[in-house]
């Protein structure tokens, strides 16, 4: 088996896993949340997103979860345009994430332009974030399948993350937004994906829709990943995605990380910790694996 000594994993629990809860979770239970997995040792962490408070109601108070967060691990910001990244550098973020979707309808619904609109909007937004030294993430939604266009073309995914790395972008998080994605799809397109990009790093970002997000992680381990976003408790989806549900939950992947012996700096106990915190305040049932057995 084709297996690294070490994983990083990105953690997006605060992101990903809270923006489409129904709760407005109360701003400083979201601190908390983001210290505790500190603790349990996570290094690069989507803290929330600038985006339209319209929009995404639940991540209104951005500002204020960063301006409490001042570490000097990768403390990331989702942003989707001018506005959301002149907020991010006013709050003196050093990593934004921007997002795309290969797919032309996912993007309109979510961001409201189509995909060219936005690269057009992205490229010189990159140019600026590259100048004044901060580290970008490139989220690339629909990779595999979109709710709306159905099954996507690898070329289309290849051609979009060319098109991010000739910007600039320091990684390329690669997702399964609705979690359709097989174990054979994450190993030809990440296998790919590793063949082209050399001096780009390429994350996996997989949603557990169907319960194939584990499998998936060892199918891109096979092809050479080793990094992966992951949410605390398994929580996420994309308001925008029709049928989109949870991320692969951190602690399953840490778990099942850890039986094999490879390294992730992550400790159970800590995730568990953080899990217990958000537990009360978010609307559905937390759906990892690990939380059933602890
Ligand atoms: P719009 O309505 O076309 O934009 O939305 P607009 O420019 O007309 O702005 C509408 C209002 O929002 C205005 O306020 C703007 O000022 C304000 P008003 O004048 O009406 O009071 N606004 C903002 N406010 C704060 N921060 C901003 C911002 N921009 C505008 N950055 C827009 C366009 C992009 C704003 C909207 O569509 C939006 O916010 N979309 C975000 C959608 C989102 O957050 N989706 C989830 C994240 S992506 C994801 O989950 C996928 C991922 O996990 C990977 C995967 O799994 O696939 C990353
Ligand atoms: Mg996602």
């Amino acid at each position: 088996m084709n297996l690294p000594k070490e994983v990083t994993i990105i953690e997006v629990g605060p992101r990903d896993g809270l923006q489409n809860d129904q709760n407005l979770v109360p701003t400083p239970v979201k601190i908390q949340f983001i210290q505790s997995l500190k603790d349990a040792g996570i290094k690069e962490m989507e803290l929330t997103s600038f985006v339209s408070p319209k929009w995404v109601p639940q991540m209104q108070d951005a500002m204020e979860i960063v301006e409490a967060i001042s570490d000097h691990t990768r403390n990331i910001v989702l942003t989707p345009n001018r506005k959301g990244v002149d907020r991010a550098l006013e709050a003196n973020c050093r990593a934004v994430a921007v997002f795309v979707g290969v797919s032309n309808t996912f993007n309109q619904k979510n961001i409201n332009k189509s995909t060219e609109e936005s690269l057009q909007e992205l490229k010189p937004i990159i140019a600026d974030l590259k100048d004044k030294g901060v580290f970008v993430r490139a989220c690339i939604s629909t990779s595999f399948y979109c709710p709306y266009e159905g099954k996507i073309e690898m070329d289309d995914v290849l051609q979009l993350c060319t098109r991010f790395a000739q910007y600039g972008v320091d990684e390329l998080s690669v997702a399964d937004t609705i979690g359709m994605a097989n174990p054979k799809e994450a190993f030809q397109l990440f296998s790919t994906l590793l063949r082209h990009f050399n001096d780009t790093l390429v994350t996996a970002h997989f949603h557990d829709t169907r319960g194939m997000a584990l499998a998936n992680v060892l199918a891109s381990l096979q092809a050479g990943i080793t990094r992966f976003d992951t949410s605390a408790g398994g929580l996420g989806g994309c308001p925008f995605a029709k049928g989109a549900t949870g991320n692969v939950a951190t602690e399953d992947v840490v778990f099942m990380l850890n039986q094999m012996g490879i390294e992730t700096g992550i400790h159970l106990d800590g995730v568990k910790k953080a899990v217990n915190i958000i537990r009360p305040h978010i609307s559905k049932p937390i759906e990892s694996k690990y939380d059933r057995l602890n």
